[in-house]
């Protein structure tokens, strides 16, 4: 029986000792989830030691069950999101960010009111129309996209599709160049890969491409002072924060410009890649939403919970408070691990079930609270025309070859993923197949 309210080393002790979540080698085959099943077992936070590869040599609170997630999520005061305590940096990652690189200044590792207020600045660039708005053009290149895989009959799902609508999302958005999203692409795929380092180490590759994608932004914040529009960083650049916080600093600028590269593209790859791999190992979830169209919405809640792209965030302790029984001290640091919450067979019937039928799901793949996504709908958006794409032409698929995943902790990520497609018989290539046309014939379809 673990003690109430009771900080002392044995109160703190990890349960599973030979396992721990700052060494990237647990997340090579996607998010450990019989680890946290574990985890689940134990009442309240748990304390994770720290280990030769946990950075700052400091340890933190790992929160694996639903319902102590939500009250930590939603409480912005006793939780932040910057820092607390005596320390000098902090944000929402494991390791601590210094005060250059965002905390503070970017939206999510921020504390309210300036949160707040920004959030209600930029949000009109991020309406319900605006986003309405870019489902013809979204809706078309997944159409391409999907006659183009079915051409050829097999490909990599994540370079084909997963990670062109959202790419194509955020740049349509934005007003970013076509031409230069492949570039951004790169060097966010860069900052983000820890395939050559551990934790809170920066790498060659990893320095140069920040420092190239933050250069790229500082010259698209310069564009849209010259020239606003209506889209987030034009407001970002133009506007005003309400209750007297005056104007952003060029600072907060760029990084609203990040964030939203940054938090959009690479959660929204993840989540079609996810999902589809999702199908791929329930096949029989594919051919009932073939069947029953009218589930897409609760079939695109239930990707989200089942890949959770986020696996979790930080918040930082303001002050001492008790949760789940525990005593977490001002200053330490919180980890919300919303993939956990999402498979809490305390809180979700059949949790380990992928099931498209769900119908009651209130899963936290957005996290919870006034930090929640604030790219929730365009997600959703990006990821129903692609599905719905699928749906139109894809009878089923196999895997054509291992899944490569992302060594990151922070993003429960597909690098690549070999898809072999089966068309659906209603199909032009199964048709034009079955009258004696080529398949090769088929491949103009994608320009049209
Ligand atoms: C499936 C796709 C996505 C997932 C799983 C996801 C997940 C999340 C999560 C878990 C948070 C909460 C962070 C926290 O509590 O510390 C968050 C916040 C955020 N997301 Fe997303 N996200 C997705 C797509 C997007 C997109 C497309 C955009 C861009 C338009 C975006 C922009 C943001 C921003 C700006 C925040 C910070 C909001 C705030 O702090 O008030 N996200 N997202």
């Amino acid at each position: 029986m673990r003690p109430f309210l009771d900080s002392s080393a044995s109160a703190k002790e990890w349960p599973l000792p030979a396992k721990d979540l700052t060494d990237l080698d647990l997340f090579t085959r996607g998010f450990p989830h019989a680890l946290f099943t574990e985890l689940r077992r134990y009442e309240g936070p748990l304390f994770h030691p720290a280990t030769a590869l946990t950075p700052g040599g400091e340890g933190f609170w790992v929160v694996s069950r639903y319902r102590d997630m939500v009250p930590i999520a939603r409480d912005h005061v006793a939780f932040s999101s910057e820092s607390g305590g005596d320390r000098e940096g902090g944000g929402t990652m494991i390791e601590d960010l210094p005060r250059a690189v965002g905390v503070g200044s970017v939206i999510n590792m921020m504390d309210d009111p300036r949160h707040r207020a920004l959030l209600r600045l930029v949000a009109p660039g991020l309406t319900h129309a605006k986003i309405a708005a870019l489902e013809p053009v979204l809706a078309e290149a997944a159409r391409v996209a999907v006659a183009d895989v079915l051409t050829r009959g097999h490909g990599d799902l994540v370079k084909d599709i997963a990670a062109e609508l959202p790419l194509l999302a955020i740049a349509s958005l934005l007003g970013i160049p076509a031409q230069d999203r492949h570039q951004i692409f790169a060097w966010i795929n860069a900052v983000l890969d820890y395939a050559d380092r551990q934790l809170g180490e920066t790498s060659q590759s990893s320095a140069q491409a920040m420092q190239q994608f933050m250069a790229y932004g500082q010259c698209f914040v310069e564009s849209r002072r010259q020239a606003p529009g209506e889209d987030v960083v034009s407001l970002a650049v133009t506007g005003e924060l309400r209750d007297g916080l005056g104007r952003l600093s060029p600072v907060e600028q760029l990084m609203v410009f990040n964030v939203v590269m940054v938090a959009g593209l690479e959660t929204t790859r993840n989540a079609i890649a996810g999902g589809v791999l999702a199908f791929i190992e329930c096949p029989e979830q594919w051919t009932r939403l073939r069947e029953e169209r009218t589930l897409i919405n609760p079939a695109l809640e239930e990707i989200l919970r089942w890949t959770s792209p986020t696996p979790y965030n930080r918040r930082t302790a303001t002050r001492d408070v008790e949760i789940g029984g525990r005593l977490i001290r001002r200053g330490e640091k919180v980890t919300l691990w919303w993939a956990s919450a999402n498979r809490d067979e305390g809180f979700f019937e059949r949790p380990f079930d992928f099931d498209v039928g769900r119908s009651i799901n209130p899963h936290l793949a957005f996290g919870s609270g006034g930090h929640g996504c604030l790219g929730a709908q365009l997600a959703r958006l990006e990821m129903r025309v692609v599905l719905n794409a699928l749906l139109d032409h894809v009878a089923g698929f196999d895997l054509a070859g291992d899944v490569e995943w992302v060594r990151s902790n922070k993003h429960t990520g597909i690098r690549r993923m070999p898809v072999r497609y089966t068309p659906a018989p209603s199909h032009p290539i199964q048709r034009n197949t079955a009258a004696g046309v080529s398949e090769g014939s088929f491949s103009s379809l994608g320009s049209t």
